[in-house]
C-alpha cells in the first residue's frame, strides 16, 4: 500500500480539530501508532476516541511552551521507544477574534509565536533523538498564503513563507542524517479556523447576515480553486501519510501544494 506507516510512530500537533485530525487518522489507518496533541485536551481525546486498530496517545501540548513540547516529545520516545515521524501541523490566523480585524501587533506576534516558532521548537525536540538514530520524517503544514503573493498577505501569509523557508533550510541541513524535511501547502479546508474567517466576513458586511457561513466559504474559495472544489482534512493527510513513509525516501526539502491547482494561477 502507498505510504505503509505500519510499525512507525507518529507526532501530530493541532490534531484535536480539522486539518490535524485528518492527518491523525490517515496516518493511524496507514500503521502508524499516532500521538494526538493539541492545546485542547478535549478535542485532542475526540480525535483518538475515533481512531482503532493503533496505539495512541492523546496529549495537551502548547506548542509556544518549550517545555511542555520536550516533555511530550520525550513522552513518545519513552511510551513507544522511538518517534519516527513529526507532523508540524497547529497553527492560527491571527491572535483570536478576526473581526476585531488583521495584521495588529497581537496577530503578528501570536502567528509568528505558534505557525513559526512553534515549528522550530517541535523539530528541535525531536531532532537529537532523529539524529542519533539517523531517521525521521518531518512535515510542516504551510499554506497556499505561504507562497501566493496574489491574495492578501500579512502576519500570516509571512509566517506560512517562513515555514516554507525552515523547511528548504532545515532539509538541506539534515540531508545528510537521513532526515526527511517536506512541507505541505493546503489551499482552503472546511474547519474552525475556516469557519472562523467567515464569520468575521459575515459580521463586518450586514448583507451577509442571513448567509450559511459554509455557503460563504464556497463563495470566496471554490472560483480561485482550477479543480473548483475545496480540499478534506483526508486530502492532507494523503499527502502527509506519503511523505512521511518511504515511497518518498528521496523527496526532501520541497513542498506538495494541496490546493485544487491554486498555484498555477501563480
Ligand atoms: N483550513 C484551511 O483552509 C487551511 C489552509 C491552509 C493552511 N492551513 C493550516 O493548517 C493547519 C491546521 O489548520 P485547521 O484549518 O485545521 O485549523 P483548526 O483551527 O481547525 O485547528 C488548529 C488546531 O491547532 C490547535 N492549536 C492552536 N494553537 C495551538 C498551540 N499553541 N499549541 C498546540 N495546538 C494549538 C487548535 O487547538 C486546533 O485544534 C494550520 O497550520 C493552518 O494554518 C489551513
Amino acid at each position: 500500500m502507498l505510504g505503509d506507516l505500519r510499525g512507525k510512530t507518529a507526532l501530530v500537533t493541532g490534531a484535536g480539530s480539522g486539518i490535524g485530525r485528518g492527518i491523525a487518522t490517515v496516518l493511524a489507518e496507514q500503521g502508524a501508532s499516532v500521538a494526538i496533541t493539541d492545546l485542547n485536551q478535549e478535542w485532542a481525546d475526540e480525535t483518538a476516541d475515533l481512531i482503532s486498530g493503533v496505539p495512541t496517545l492523546s496529549i495537551r501540548l502548547d506548542v509556544t511552551n518549550s517545555s511542555s513540547v520536550d516533555e511530550t516529545v520525550q513522552r513518545v520516545i519513552a511510551e513507544w521507544g522511538a518517534l519516527d515521524i513529526l507532523v508540524n501541523n497547529a497553527g492560527v490566523a491571527s491572535a483570536g477574534d478576526r473581526s476585531a480585524g488583521k495584521n495588529r501587533d497581537a496577530d503578528w506576534d501570536a502567528t509568528y509565536e505558534i505557525n513559526v516558532r512553534g515549528v522550530v521548537r517541535c523539530c528541535e525536540a525531536a531532532l537529537p533523538h532523529m539524529q542519533e538514530r539517523r531517521y525521521g520524517k518531518i512535515v510542516n503544514i504551510a499554506s497556499m498564503a505561504g507562497h501566493s503573493a496574489r491574495r492578501s498577505g500579512g502576519a500570516y501569509a509571512v509566517s506560512k513563507a517562513a515555514v516554507l523557508r525552515y523547511t528548504r533550510g532545515l532539509a538541506a541541513e539534515l540531508a545528510s542524517s537521513n532526515i526527511n524535511v517536506n512541507a505541505i501547502c493546503p489551499g482552503a479546508v472546511w474547519t474552525r479556523f475556516q469557519q472562523a474567517g467567515a464569520r468575521a466576513r459575515q459580521a463586518a458586511d450586514p448583507a451577509l447576515a442571513d448567509r450559511d457561513i459554509e455557503d460563504l466559504f464556497h463563495d470566496r474559495y471554490d472560483p480561485i480553486m482550477p479543480l473548483g472544489r475545496p480540499q478534506t482534512p483526508e486530502d492532507i493527510g494523503k499527502s502527509a501519510a506519503f511523505l512521511a513513509s518511504e515511497d518518498a525516501r528521496n523527496i526532501t526539502g520541497q513542498c506538495i501544494h494541496v490546493d485544487g491547482g491554486v498555484i498555477l494561477r501563480d
